[in-house]
């Protein structure tokens, strides 16, 4: 019996993590599943869920269970084993009938099948990409889906050709790769919501150490798509300035050329007043939505790697508590942030951030 949150589940914790196992339950999953609770219960409406991709149940569980707004849920898992794991799940965690639906059928299947959802999770093995048309499909007004990708390697520029195929854009090895690689996936998604004039919004994303993970919130309006579509641009790295920005022009400010990457979204990762409501008892996640709150307030694309910054300069790295506030007292914005410990968001120029290592030198 392993208990997460609220959910008692049944089945074996895996000595290692394998699609092979006969009934997926990934641990360290906890965390996205934690999120997910947070995300739903700050959005506090009345709301019937989809998990296509069940295996244990343990999510929707929580959802029910955690979540006083979720009225229903469906769950489904193409896999035998996993639904009858599911049916076991939902059983010994007394949900009542009324409640929810238990489906064994391929994902996509299941969503078309059905007459939509007021928020669709999205969680696959790899890329989301086979779900994706029919999650956008049936996804509700003012509803919101969630989507995992597994396949950092594509998305953080370690396989540029696979990310290209897969999410129409180009990735940058950079500090900021995990970043561009969010905005890369949440521009795609998009695309798939553009068509069916659905606006998807991030109202909260971000990258763990396995996957990317974003939250979208539909609005049906074509001029609401209008604007989605104008905030997708090729993204420019200055190898000189260290900066990551949108390609306004053809070179930077220091008359170098851009590394290119994207097209990407280059809107906000996160809504503010939903990222204010959003509360989690779990450690981790408390702490990776008090960093968001900070970062999103910078308002910038792209993060600074301050190991790099010294290196260049050859200076030592004095600790990133003493940087934030000697840049913070110049006047510029700044925030740690939550794609890398050794980083920062910052509206300063990089040869500022070299003043304060020296001054510490
Ligand atoms: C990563 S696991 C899901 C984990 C689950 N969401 C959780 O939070 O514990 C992916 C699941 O998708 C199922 N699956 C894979 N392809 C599918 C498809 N085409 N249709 C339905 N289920 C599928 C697998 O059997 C597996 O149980
Ligand atoms: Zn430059």
């Amino acid at each position: 019996m392993i208990q997460e949150g609220k959910a008692k589940i049944v089945g074996e914790l895996p000595h290692q993590i394998s699609r092979k196992l006969e009934v997926f339950y990934n641990p360290v999953m906890a965390h996205n599943r934690d999120i997910a609770v947070s995300i739903i219960n700050a959005w506090g409406k009345k709301i019937q869920a989809a998990d296509p991709l069940a295996a244990s149940g343990v999510r929707t569980i929580r959802l029910l269970k955690e979540c006083k707004n979720v009225k229903f849920v469906a769950a489904n898992d193409c896999n035998k084993n996993a639904f009858a794991a599911m049916k076991k799940n939902f059983k010994q965690n007394k949900v009542s009938k009324s409640k929810f639906s238990l489906h064994n059928n391929d994902a996509s299947m299941f969503l078309l099948e059905s007459c939509g959802f007021d928020y669709v999770d999205i969680d696959p093995f790899g890329s989301p990409n086979p779900f994706l048309d029919s999650a956008v499909k049936r996804l509700a007004r003012e509803g919101i889906l969630a989507v995992t990708a597994t396949d950092t390697a594509a998305l953080a520029g370690t396989s540029p050709k696979a990310c290209m195929r897969k999410y129409w854009g180009v990735p940058l090895k950079s500090a900021s790769m995990h970043e561009i690689g969010l905005r890369i996936l949440i521009r795609k998604i998009q695309l798939v919501g553009a068509q069916y004039e659905k606006a998807l919004v991030p109202i909260f994303s971000y990258a763990a150490q396995h996957y990317m993970r974003v939250y979208l919130q539909n609005t049906k309006a074509k001029t609401a798509v209008d604007d989605i579509l104008i905030q997708h641009w090729d993204l420019g790295y200055c190898d000189h300035c260290m900066k990551t920005v949108p390609v306004f022009t053809n070179k930077c400010v220091c008359k170098r050329d851009y590394v290119l990457a994207g097209p990407a979204w280059i809107g906000s990762l996160w809504d503010d007043k939903f990222v204010k409501k959003m509360k989690s008892w779990c450690k981790t996640c408390s702490s990776l939505i008090a960093t968001i709150k900070k970062e999103s307030a910078v308002g910038v694309i792209g993060i600074i790697g301050l190991d790099e910054v010294a290196s260049r300069a050859k200076l030592s790295l004095p600790p990133k508590e003493f940087i934030i506030a000697a840049i913070k007292k110049k006047g510029y914005k700044v925030a740690p942030t939550h794609f890398s410990g050794s980083a920062l968001k910052t509206d300063a120029p990089v040869k500022e951030i070299v003043n304060v290592m020296a001054f510490h030198h």
